[in-house]
Parts: C-alpha cells; structure tokens; sequence
C-alpha cells in the first residue's frame, strides 16, 4: 500500500569522525552489513520497493553500494564468496533507488522537502538509518507502523519511552492513548530541556507521513538550531487533522551515538556468532 521509503542521508555524521571524513555515516557498519542496508531491508519487509535516497556531497558510496560491482562480482563468480552479496542482490532484485541531493543543510523538514519530487503525491515512509530497529522477522517497526497506517491513513511517528535526561536529543511528544500504544497528538517539542518537555515519549526515526506534509513543509519556518524540523510541520499538521504516535514493539539502537552503535555490534555479533 505504501511503496516509497525516503531516507534522508545527507548529514555530516560529525559524531563519528574522523570515520565519517571521507565515509557516508549511513555505510557504518554493524557486523559486516552498512546501517543504510538494515533500513532498506525493514522498508522492504514492510512492503516497500522504492527507496528514495536525499544524499549530499560526500555520500557516492551509498549509490555504489546498491549497484552492481562488475569488477568483484567477476572475482567472486563461481566461489563460495558469492554467497555473501546474496542479500544486497535480492535487494537489487526487488527494489528501485532513486536518489536527489540536499544542496544546504537545512534540518531534517527541509531534507524531507527535498524529496518531494522523489515522493510525489503519496504516502510515504521516512527511515532515519542510524536508528537501527529490530524486531521478530516480518513484523519490523516499520511493518507495525503500516498496518497501523491501513486502520487511520494518517501522519504516524514512532516513540519511545526515554529517561528525562535524554530529551534534549529527540523530538518528544505529548497526547491521549487512543489505543495500546497509540496516542493521538497533541503536542510535539523539538529538542525541549528536560523541565520544558511534555512528556519522555520521544520520537525516534521511523514516520509515515502524508503528502501533504509537502505543503507544510514549504511554509514551516527554521525551528530549533535554526533548521527545519519535521517536528514543527506535524505539529502544525496535528492542529488541524490527526497524527499518531506508536510506541513500536521491538528494540532500537541509536547508532548515531558510540554507545549504542558498540552496543548494536556486540549483539549483532553474538547473533552471527550463534549462527555460525
Ligand atoms: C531527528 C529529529 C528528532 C528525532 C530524532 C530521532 O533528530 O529531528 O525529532 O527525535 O531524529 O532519531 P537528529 O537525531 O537528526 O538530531
């Protein structure tokens, strides 16, 4: 029902140079597959076949990475090394990229705007890649969030519950459980300090957006750390229709961060360890 996946994947990734200097922070790996894969495959599960991709200067490699290697795929032919881009070529098999560039790094509401000629006029889906979300196979996070989407076509964000002290990092919301897990919006804060937040509900990287969003967008002006932030724009939205958010089942890793990216390698380790 929804088809397209955005990831915007423009970003500096300044939090992990200099790994990050000349590397896209989305092709970070966790065990031997880059961030940006582990989202592609989610959106795949959840019955998605065009990834479009809001890429900047700096950020080639992505596109190589979802393309054909001639050069390798001759020197692994016929050996049991093949058997290792076995996953990246069912992706190629099942799914189309397409990719525009941010030009200036505006926020996360003005890489989404971006993307508007990728999306056009539909629904649409918004992976934030070093948000690394697993869950049992077939009902990934962002899996729930469509099926929920089928039941109220409407804007959707993911949350969790976050200890007061982390909010400063996050989008937080505040709003009425109108179902187990789901709340109905009411208010959204970018960033807020801890005594200011509304609740520890924080938004974490997985939306479902509308794509009307698009004309919001266009008219929201720079928000916190002067950026344009999606935050504002479904904060506008939920004034006037409704927009959900959904404490998913299943666990996230913040891998833009050392702790949870160490934290995601060791337990994607012990799972290819066991397998192994
Ligand atoms: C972005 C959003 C924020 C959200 C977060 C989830 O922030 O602006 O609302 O909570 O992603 O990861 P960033 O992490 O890009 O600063």
């Amino acid at each position: 029902m929804i088809k397209k996946c955005l990831f915007p994947a423009a970003g500096y990734g300044t939090r992990f140079l200099p790994a990050t200097k000349a590397m896209p922070k989305e092709m970070l790996p966790i065990a031997n597959k880059p961030l940006i894969q582990y989202g592609v495959e989610e959106a795949i599960e959840a019955g998605c076949d065009t990834m479009a991709i809001v890429t900047g200067r700096g950020k080639r490699a992505i596109e190589d990475h979802f393309d054909i290697s001639y050069e390798l795929e001759h020197q692994i032919n016929g050996t049991n090394k093949e058997q290792s881009l076995a996953g990246i070529r069912t992706i190629m098999q099942t799914c189309r990229f397409s990719y525009t560039r941010q030009l200036e790094m505006k926020g996360l509401g003005h890489a989404i705007h971006t993307a508007q000629t990728l999306i056009g006029n539909e629904p649409f889906c918004v992976i934030l890649a070093d948000d690394l979300c697993v869950n049992a196979p077939g009902m990934g996070v962002l899996r729930q969030m469509v099926d929920l989407y089928a039941k109220y076509q409407c804007c959707i964000v993911a949350i969790e519950e976050v200890a007061l002290a982390e909010v400063h990092q996050y989008g937080v919301i505040c709003g009425q459980e109108i179902a187990n897990g789901v709340y109905q919006v009411s208010d959204m804060v970018e960033k807020p300090k801890s005594e200011e937040a509304p609740s520890n509900l924080a938004v974490i990287g997985r939306y479902i957006l509308t794509p009307d969003i698009f004309e919001v967008l266009k008219n929201t002006p720079p928000g916190k750390n002067n950026e344009i932030q999606i935050t504002d724009a479904l904060l506008q939205q939920a004034q006037s229709k409704l927009v959900l958010a959904y404490k998913f089942q299943g666990k996230r890793y913040d891998c833009g961060n050392m702790h949870g990216f160490v934290q995601a390698t060791n337990d994607f380790y012990h799972l290819y360890a066991q397998s192994h």
